[in-house]
């Protein structure tokens, strides 16, 4: 999944459980939150993503365990990079599975970002794990 504020991004088959998920979270008994979210497809490497996400560019992109897949680490990084403006933040957190996999992804996307690692002091201490790691990555 891709997150900008106000769209939620997944693949075709999840996009229903991720609707769900959204009106279970936005829904009746939420009155107390603000804002809205909206579930579209995107498709990582898709040359021609919707003109919503491009015009502005999003102010933050989170991903979440979106590192997994040595195959797909080029379109990832590739729809990365269409998404960033001057003033896009991407946020991407994922549990530590391979290594091989995750250097390469580095690798890739230190070409086109500058990319740092959020500190676990930084984060709040109930999601704290050993296993799990948060990019923050800026377009150069
Ligand atoms: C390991 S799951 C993580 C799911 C969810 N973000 C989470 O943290 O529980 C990886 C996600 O990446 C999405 N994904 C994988 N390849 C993709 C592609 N080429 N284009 C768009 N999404 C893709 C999958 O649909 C899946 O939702």
């Amino acid at each position: 999944m891709l997150w900008t504020p106000d769209c939620l991004f997944f693949k075709p088959r999840r996009l229903k459980l991720l609707r769900k998920n959204v009106e279970v979270n936005l829904g009746q008994g939420q009155a107390h939150l603000r804002g809205s979210a909206t579930v579209m497809e995107l498709e990582w490497g898709d040359h021609h993503p919707h003109k919503d996400l491009l015009h502005p560019r999003p102010d933050y992109v989170l991903g979440s365990d979106v590192i997994y897949n040595e195959e797909a680490v080029m379109d990832l990084v590739a729809t990365l990079l269409q998404l960033s403006g001057s003033e896009t933040t991407i946020f991407l957190a994922g549990e530590l599975r391979n290594d091989t996999i995750l250097e390469y992804f580095l690798e890739v996307a230190m070409k086109y970002f500058i990319v740092g690692r959020v500190d676990q002091t930084q984060w709040h201490p109930d999601y704290c794990s050993s296993r799990v790691v948060l990019y923050i990555l800026v377009k150069k």
